[in-house]
Order: C-alpha cells, then structure tokens, then sequence
C-alpha cells in the first residue's frame, strides 16, 4: 500500500480524520505555547520607558474615543520599507503601559509609533484643525473643535487609578499629585520639578498656543511623545533571550 493509499483510509473515515487532527493540532499548540510559561518576561526591560504622564495619558484618551487607531497603527514592523520610512522597529516594551495597546490593524495613514517630535507644534494644530490645509490629498477628518474643549483634569488621578489596577506602576505620590502634574505640563513657568522626576523626558509647554488648556493641549502632548521615550542611539537589543 503506498503513502496516498493510506493516507486515503484517514481521509474516507470522518472520525478518525477528527481524531488524528485533534492530535496534529495539539502537538503544535503545546510546541508553541508551552514555552512561553518558562519565560521569566516576554517583554525584555528597555532603559526610558515611563509610565505616560497625566497629559499624556489624557490625550491617548482622546486618540482612543476619536478612533485615530482606525486609520492610524502604532506598531512598526522589522521589515526594510517601514524601517526607512518610520524608523526603528517598535518593541515589546514600548506598548507595556498602554491598555489597551494601540497597534491598530489598518493604515489608512501613516504609522503613527514614532511621529512625536516629526512636526511642530502648530503643524499639529494646523493638520487637526484642517488636514488639507497642509497635506491637500488628505483624507483624514477635521478635529478642530478640541481647540475649544477644556480640560481641568479632574478625573485623571481615577484614571491612573484604573490603570496601576491592570499593572501600570502608578504609585500613591503619582495619583496625589495628578491633577497638578497634569496642569503644570502645559506651563512653561510652573514649578515642573515634581513632574520632571515622575515622569523623566516629559515635555513641557503650551502645546496648542492658546491660553486655556485644552483636549487639543492633551492630544498633541500625546502625539509629541510617541516613539521619544526610548533613546535607539544607546539601544541595543537583549541577544540573551
Ligand atoms: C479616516 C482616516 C483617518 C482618521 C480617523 C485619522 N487620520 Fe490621521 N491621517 C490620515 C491620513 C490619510 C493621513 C496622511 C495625510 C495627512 O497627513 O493628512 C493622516 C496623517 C496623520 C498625521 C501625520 C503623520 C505623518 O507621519 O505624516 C498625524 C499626526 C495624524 N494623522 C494624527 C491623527 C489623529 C491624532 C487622529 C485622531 C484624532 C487621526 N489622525 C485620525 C487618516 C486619518
């Protein structure tokens, strides 16, 4: 009886092809899932990355309840083509404080992992206010009106709350001052010290220009970080793992 003949007898009796699929499938799910519970960590630790500060988290918020991820993904792939265009390839570690994370599944725009501190301020706040203003070909929907939505951040501090519940490392000190650190971000002559050592490398100033704060404030702080936090000209990966 040759291969085929036999393969013939698993493939004309519908139980036993059940059967001896059940098994392939379970051979290869416990190949390659069974590793993973002998990872101490799947996610190797990188220098830079922080927890977001209130601003930040405020405007990732506001990215999330406008559906920019339905455009817009947020996870570089380690292929040639993306690299060149939006740099280094994401790692594990650079979504570990985003619940849920926001890698996205369609580019209706560019990847957005990396924009922070491609474009100024005000070309943010041109490009929310009228995309086509400045990419005439855009697609993308207006979003001026956060210009004229005020933010006082009183809820922010249960946000974070939220947050250290599913693992963020939030601490009481964090959560007590959110609401101070969440104003001060956007004052280029408030007292940042608290907020500087909390969150290193946050960005302080008047993101959208204007004198109150805003959800556009927020979201642009949000933008602005993206992709900034690790320094890729002193990474180098983990080859231990
Ligand atoms: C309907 C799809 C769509 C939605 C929704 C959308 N965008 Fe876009 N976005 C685009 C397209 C297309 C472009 C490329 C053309 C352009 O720059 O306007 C773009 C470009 C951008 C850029 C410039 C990126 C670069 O590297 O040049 C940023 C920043 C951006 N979008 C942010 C956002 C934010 C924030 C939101 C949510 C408030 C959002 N987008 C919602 C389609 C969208």
């Amino acid at each position: 009886m040759g291969i085929l003949d036999r393969h013939k007898v698993l493939e004309k009796n519908a139980t036993l092809l059940l059967v001896a699929s059940f098994a392939v499938v379970t051979v290869g799910g416990i190949v390659e899932i069974a590793p993973l519970f002998y990872l101490e960590n799947t996610i190797e630790d990188v220098e830079g990355m922080r927890p977001y500060s209130p601003l930040e988290l405020a405007g990732r918020d506001i990215y999330i309840r406008e559906g920019c991820y339905v455009c817009h993904s947020q996870m570089i792939r380690p292929m040639r083509d993306e690299v060149e265009r939006y740099g280094h390839y994401s790692l594990a570690a650079e979504s570990m404080y985003d619940h849920p994370f926001q890698w996205g599944s369609k580019r209706t725009g560019p990847d957005l992992a990396r924009v922070g501190g491609r474009y100024s301020d005000e070309w943010h706040v041109d490009h929310m206010t009228d995309p086509q203003s400045v990419v005439p070909e855009s697609v993308m929907p207006k979003y001026g009106f956060l210009l004229d939505r005020e933010l006082d951040g009183q809820y922010i501090g249960e946000l974070m709350s939220t947050h250290a519940l599913v693992g963020v490392p939030y601490d009481e000190e964090m959560i007590a001052s959110a609401q101070a650190d969440f104003a001060v971000q956007v004052d280029p002559f408030g007292d940042t010290d608290g907020l500087l050592t909390r969150y290193p490398g946050a960005q302080v100033r008047n993101f959208d220009g204007q004198d109150a704060l805003t959800e556009m404030d927020a979201l642009i702080a949000y933008m602005q970080m993206l992709g900034t936090l690790v320094d890729f000209s002193t990474f180098t990966p983990d080859a231990s793992r």
